[in-house]
């Protein structure tokens, strides 16, 4: 499918907040109360919050937009804290990529997937991270298709009062 991609800007803070919460929603909804959904959802997914992360020039954000409205969104940045071994390295985290449900599938997520490891080796870096929850298996078959590899490292990613674990993937380039 034809879209277009570019850079969100601090500007664009609301419609990110928008296709955020929804992706998350959709994604997550059935695995969490409604209370910690809503909690989180406040929480990480509000037009403050987002709007901070886009100041941030090192945080690197991208809409895929079909008929100028966002359809997909990608957010990438160099950053260790949440796993730490790979300081070993010149390491990139994937740290979000979501498309909306209407649009899986059409080869969107595969056209931003291609931004960040473009990016990535243009800019040397070694490894490109990410954290997925161990029971998202559309989302780990999608990473498996580009190289991404199980790193043997989990961690715990509770969605409010409820735990869940994501595993950490890694593909060196
Ligand atoms: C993850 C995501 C970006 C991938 O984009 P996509 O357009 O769905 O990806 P694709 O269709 O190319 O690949 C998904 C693969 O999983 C397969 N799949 C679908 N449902 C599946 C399931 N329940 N179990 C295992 N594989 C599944 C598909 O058949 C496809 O494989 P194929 O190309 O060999 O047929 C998109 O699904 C998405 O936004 N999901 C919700 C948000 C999310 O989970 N983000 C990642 C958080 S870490």
């Amino acid at each position: 499918m034809e879209v277009n991609i570019r850079r969100v800007t601090p500007d664009d803070a609301d419609a990110l907040t928008a296709i955020a919460r929804q992706t998350f929603f959709d994604t997550f909804t059935g695995t969490c109360t409604e209370a910690d959904m809503q909690s989180f959802l406040d929480q990480y997914y509000n037009s403050a919050q987002l709007g901070n992360e886009l100041s941030d020039p090192e945080t690197f954000c991208f809409f895929a937009e079909f008929n100028d409205a966002p359809v997909a969104y990608l957010q990438f940045k160099e950053e260790y804290k949440s796993f730490p071994m790979m300081k070993k390295w010149k390491a990139l985290e994937l740290k979000r990529i979501y498309v909306l449900k209407e649009f899986h599938g059409q080869g969107i997520a595969q056209q931003l997937m291609d931004l960040i490891l473009d990016f990535a080796k243009e800019k040397k870096y070694e490894v490109v991270w990410l954290g997925v929850w161990e029971h998202n298996l559309r989302a780990q078959k999608f990473y498996e298709k580009y190289g991404f590899k199980l790193s043997g490292y989990t961690h715990d990613f509770p969605i409010g009062n409820t735990p869940q674990t994501d595993v950490w993937l890694w593909k060196f380039l």
